[in-house]
């Protein structure tokens, strides 16, 4: 471990995604994890699953978080709705920083971010990939360009076990044509929920008698992981505050 290693908690960390930023976070000199923690309720706490469970660091519930080796400066949430509640309220207990990545956020969970970012420094990132933040801008620029001659639509193809639709990377790039002067209806949003798709999306742009695509496929789960951890290592050193995927890679403009 680096001297100067941020202290962080992955929260949801026997997920999918939680469990892979715990894994690349653990062989990261930049990262301390000092803790993982999933709900009281989960499978993987219970005694036949940790004795499975691979990995010096044991899944801890958030009411089991008295004894930590250092304080999280921190908080990767990778969870669920509810899930984000409670990272939120962890965020505040250790005033650290929360880089929330669950997609789907309902009200209650809208609400906790908005109090913590008064308070703490919060990245709400539906997508956490250097490459999609940079889809969004080029298709920003071409709504812009193409104009109103061009209509557009996005369509989404994701595993069958992911739980929102239309996910939240489509929703981003909706926001991204809206800034380009284009708003989308939803019923040009189409969501395909197939086999074990990591995450494709496509922003088509049709006109007389030209289709545009923009196309971004993930290749494997540690791309959103490795992207959650370099806006954590950054987020961690922030003034409270909300923040953006653009914030960090410095692409705005
Ligand atoms: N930002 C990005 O780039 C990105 C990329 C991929 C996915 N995502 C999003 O990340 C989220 C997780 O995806 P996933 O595929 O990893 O899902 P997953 O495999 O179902 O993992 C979710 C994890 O959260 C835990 N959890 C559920 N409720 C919780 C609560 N109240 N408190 C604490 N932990 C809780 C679950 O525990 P148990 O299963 O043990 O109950 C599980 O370990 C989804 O919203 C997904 O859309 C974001």
């Amino acid at each position: 471990m680096s001297a100067i290693s941020t202290p962080i908690i992955i929260h949801g960390a026997s997920g999918r995604m939680g469990s892979r930023t715990a894994h690349l976070a653990q062989r990261d000199d930049a990262f301390n994890v000092v803790a993982l923690v999933s709900h009281a309720r989960s499978p993987a706490l219970e005694p036949s699953a940790r004795a499975i469970a691979q990995g010096a660091i044991p899944l801890r519930t958030p009411h089991d978080l008295g004894s930590l080796p250092q304080e999280p400066a921190v908080i990767v949430d990778f969870s669920s709705p509810e899930g984000v509640v409670a990272a939120c309220e962890l965020a505040r207990r250790f005033s650290a920083a929360l880089l929330v990545g669950t997609t789907g956020l309902d009200e209650p969970a809208r609400a906790a971010i908005d109090t913590l970012a008064r308070t703490s420094a919060v990245l709400v990132a539906p997508n956490t990939s250097l490459g999609v933040a940079a889809v969004a801008r080029a298709v920003r620029d071409l709504a812009r360009a193409l104009g109103p001659a061009f209509d557009a639509g996005i369509i989404e193809v994701h595993h069958t076990k992911k739980k929102d639709a239309p996910s939240g990377t489509a929703i981003r790039l909706a926001s991204a044509l809206a800034e380009g002067g284009r708003t989308l209806p939803p019923s040009a949003i189409a969501a395909l929920r197939v086999g074990d798709v990591v995450g494709e999306h496509t922003v088509r742009f049709v006109g007389p008698d030209e289709t545009i695509e923009v196309i971004h496929r993930a290749g494997s789960r540690d791309l959103f992981a490795r992207g959650a951890l370099r806006a954590a290592a950054w987020l961690a050193s922030r003034p409270p505050g909300r923040y953006t995927m653009s914030d960090v890679l410095a692409i705005d403009g």
